[in-house]
């Protein structure tokens, strides 16, 4: 593993443009973070693989996009109005207040005083008053987790799109919460996004698809980048298990900080699916699928070969993005030393990840000629390269190459005086520092060849 701190990964991020604190003009609010131009393209980049390996790659899954204010019945039903909270303690000393499970030896983190509370709950979801008249009851909530709209829109989503069991309903979206310590950079934030599957599949067949997936989405995070020996499985015991869980394994992650959550993987079994079709005072699903009755139910599935309706279990593979963009810079972020006691800081990220693909370099930012064609070049490229392609005309190409190793640019080409006599370019590799002279006519399809297959 590479011995890195924290502090570089924020350093780096908000020197190059990947990460800044929200709102900082005004001196920040805790706990949100506000994405660069750089961290826009890697997060754009991040949740574009997770789409294509989950939608593109697959017949089984559909995709969804809903809303982000939800109905509190939603959230009464689904159970997270009464359990969605973390116990909390209050220090009478400084007033200051902590989750339960931060305090060690009875002590206040922030004084060290004795003097605390019992520890009580303290619901994680936002609320926010919707129409003209903030009497109290016309309120909503910003969603906790971007799971509960894929669940209230099963069946919209099989009248439309009709599928029989194993089938999933993936969503990418914010998601928010109240964390009482917000920290660790974008680890722990209150406003985040999550990458959510829910995979819906016949009862009893449940705990092989949770096993299956979690081998599925181990080998995803591979392929952004991440080390099999940085990953570690947290099979969660029932004490903490979240209040639809019958199982979950926590996929973690070592990062700079400690071994934490990047994934977690739960068998949500019927709950959802059956506390939302209850609530519409519908049959009593459960008992009507034991009595082999066909039922009404809303959101049930029927069973093609014994035609009863079925609620199906759910396998829910849900990742934070911020988290695995933090777990993919900090896998990818190294200091080499070079000849002459230099260094230079390189970010290794995955050609497909990287926010910039290929940078463009005019030798000399005042030539005309090796200007013009830098553009040409550029607008060439961007035609065909998966993603961003950047003119760089800072004139300096040292500088340049040092830039694009830290921010993780797969290749550089320069533009030169050459250039202009034989069609040819410089290619530059990022990780061997190597460099080619490539024909302007095969350039792309070297490019193409080299980093994005
Ligand atoms: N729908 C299930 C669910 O929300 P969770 O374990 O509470 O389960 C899933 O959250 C993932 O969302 C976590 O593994 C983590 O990656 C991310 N996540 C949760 N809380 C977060 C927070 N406060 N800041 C950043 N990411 C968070």
């Amino acid at each position: 593993m590479n011995k890195h701190s924290m502090e570089d990964l924020v350093s780096l991020c908000k020197r190059r443009g990947f990460i800044f604190q929200s709102n900082e003009i005004y001196g920040g609010l805790q706990g949100l973070y506000d994405y660069g131009p750089l961290g826009v393209e890697l997060k754009n980049n991040l949740k574009k693989a997770w789409w294509k390996s989950m939608i593109y790659e697959r017949d089984d899954i559909e995709g969804l996009d809903t809303s982000i204010l939800t109905n509190p019945l939603v959230l009464k039903y689904s159970g997270h109005e009464e359990t969605f909270s973390d116990p909390l303690v209050d220090c009478r000393e400084c007033n200051s207040r902590w989750r339960a499970d931060h305090i060690t030896d009875n002590k206040c983190p922030g004084c060290g005083s004795l003097d605390l509370t019992e520890p009580r709950p303290f619901n994680l979801m936002f609320k926010t008053n919707v129409g003209p008249v903030d009497d109290g009851e016309s309120f909503a909530y910003l969603r906790p987790e971007t799971a509960q709209n894929i669940f209230t829109n099963f069946k919209n989503v099989l009248d439309s799109t009709p599928h029989s069991l194993p089938f999933g309903i993936a969503q990418i979206g914010k998601a928010f919460r109240n964390e009482i310590t917000p920290r660790n950079f974008i680890f722990r934030v209150r406003e985040f996004e999550q990458m959510e599957l829910e995979f819906f599949v016949k009862p009893g067949e449940d705990d092989d698809w949770h096993e299956k997936w979690t081998e599925i989405r181990i080998k995803w995070w591979e392929d952004q980048g991440i080390s099999r020996e940085n990953i570690e499985l947290y099979h969660v015991p029932g004490e903490e298990l979240a209040h639809y869980s019958k199982a979950t394994v926590d996929i973690m992650y070592k990062y700079p900080h400690g071994l934490e959550e990047l994934e977690g993987i739960a068998n949500r079994t019927d709950f959802d699916l059956g506390s939302h079709t209850k609530n519409q005072e519908d049959l009593d699903i459960k008992a009507s699928v034991k009595e082999n009755k066909r039922s009404n139910a809303k959101l049930a599935i029927q069973d093609l070969e014994s035609k009863n309706w079925v609620v199906p279990y759910v396998i829910e593979p849900s990742a934070g993005v911020d988290r695995g963009v933090l777990a993919i810079l900090n896998e990818a972020y190294r200091v080499e030393s070079l000849e002459g006691g230099k260094e230079r800081t390189v970010l290794g990220l995955k050609p497909h990840i990287s926010p910039i693909k290929i940078a463009v370099i005019p030798l000399k930012r005042n030539d005309e000629n090796i200007v013009a064609k830098s553009i040409e070049l550029k607008s060439q490229l961007q035609k065909t390269i998966p993603g961003r392609v950047l003119l760089e005309n800072t004139g300096n190409i040292g500088k340049s190459y040092r830039k694009h190793d830290e921010v993780g640019t797969p290749a550089c080409i320069t533009v030169d005086f050459q250039t202009i006599d034989d069609n040819t370019v410089t290619v530059r590799d990022r990780d061997t520092m190597e460099q080619k002279r490539v024909n302007l006519e095969e350039v792309s399809t070297f490019l193409t060849n080299n980093y994005f297959i």
